[in-house]
């Protein structure tokens, strides 16, 4: 069986990180197409209101559950199947970005970001990877980030965490074929939500959560490995980290300001 991208005819789509930013817009584009959505994360009184909100075709359904709880998502994986349907889109995109500085850099920081977006992750992919491959279909997206693409400052940790998600997801695209089951990488630029409210940095080419999710629904509909947006930024970036580090390294420092003395 080849994998496929699945349809709201096929089952339910389980976002994570859906109580905010791209994964709420992600949500209510899914739900707009018919898809029946569960949205999770830690905040239960956002996801009802969410959930509440929702008007039109589709559903969205609360589910709440930290991912840095491993047990906790193997049970709330259970209890959506058990209570909604059989979990065949699932878009792991909960995350967070936490700037470290290398002058003053906390450990407790890099824990964090690898607890939630590598560990929670992983979670999440042994709670899904077994049932769809036993199933011989599914679709899983994991949400990585263009700071995956190469070095950026005061991201040792979150640019880490989305490479490590980067590869995850391709070492799973590989293995998941023959079960049927398509992997696919998502790497977005810079989209304006929440997360981006306390980063300081220069946002080139940044676009609206809903666009973002547009963008993401799309790719979802497709088969290919990376869903990557907005090109212009995206492929420009890959283009000046494909140069020797030297150059590239030099470049991005410029360009981010690293360059200007302390
Ligand atoms: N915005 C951008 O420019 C951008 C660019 C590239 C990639 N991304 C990636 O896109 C994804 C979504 O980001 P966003 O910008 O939409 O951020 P956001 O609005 O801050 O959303 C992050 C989501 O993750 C959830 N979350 C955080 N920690 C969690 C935990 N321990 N367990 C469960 N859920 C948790 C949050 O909900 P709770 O706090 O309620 O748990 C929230 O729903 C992230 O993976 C981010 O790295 C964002």
């Amino acid at each position: 069986m080849t994998p496929r991208a699945m349809k709201p005819a096929d089952g339910i789509a389980w976002i994570t990180g859906g109580s905010s930013g791209i994964g709420e817009a992600l949500a209510r584009r899914l739900a707009g197409h018919g898809w029946t959505v569960v949205i999770s994360a830690r905040s239960a009184d956002k996801l009802e209101a969410i959930a509440k909100s929702h008007t039109g075709k589709g559903r969205i359904l609360a589910k709440a559950v930290d991912l840095v709880d491993s047990e906790g998502v193997q049970t709330a994986v259970r209890e959506i199947e058990a209570e909604y349907g059989t979990i065949v889109l699932a878009v792991l995109n909960a995350g967070i970005y936490l700037p470290i500085n290398a002058e003053k850099p906390s450990f407790d920081d890099y824990r964090k970001t690898f607890d939630v977006n590598l560990s929670g992750t992983a979670a999440c992919l042994c709670a899904l990877t077994p049932r769809m491959s036993e199933r011989r279909s599914g679709q899983i997206a994991i949400v990585s980030s263009a700071t995956s693409f190469g070095g950026m400052p005061t991201s040792s940790a979150y640019g880490a965490s989305k490479a490590a998600l980067v590869n995850m997801a391709a070492c799973l695209r590989i293995e998941l074929h023959r079960f049927g089951v398509l992997c696919q990488v998502i790497t977005p630029g810079f989209v304006e939500t929440p997360a981006q409210d306390d980063n300081a940095f220069p946002k080139p080419f940044m676009i609206s959560a809903a666009e973002a999710a547009k963008r993401i629904a799309v790719g979802l509909k497709s088969k290919r490995f990376e869903i990557t947006f907005p090109r212009r930024f995206t492929w420009a970036l890959k283009a000046i980290y494909a140069l020797p580090y030297g150059w590239s390294l030099g470049l991005v420092r410029k360009q981010t300001g690293w360059d200007k003395p302390v």
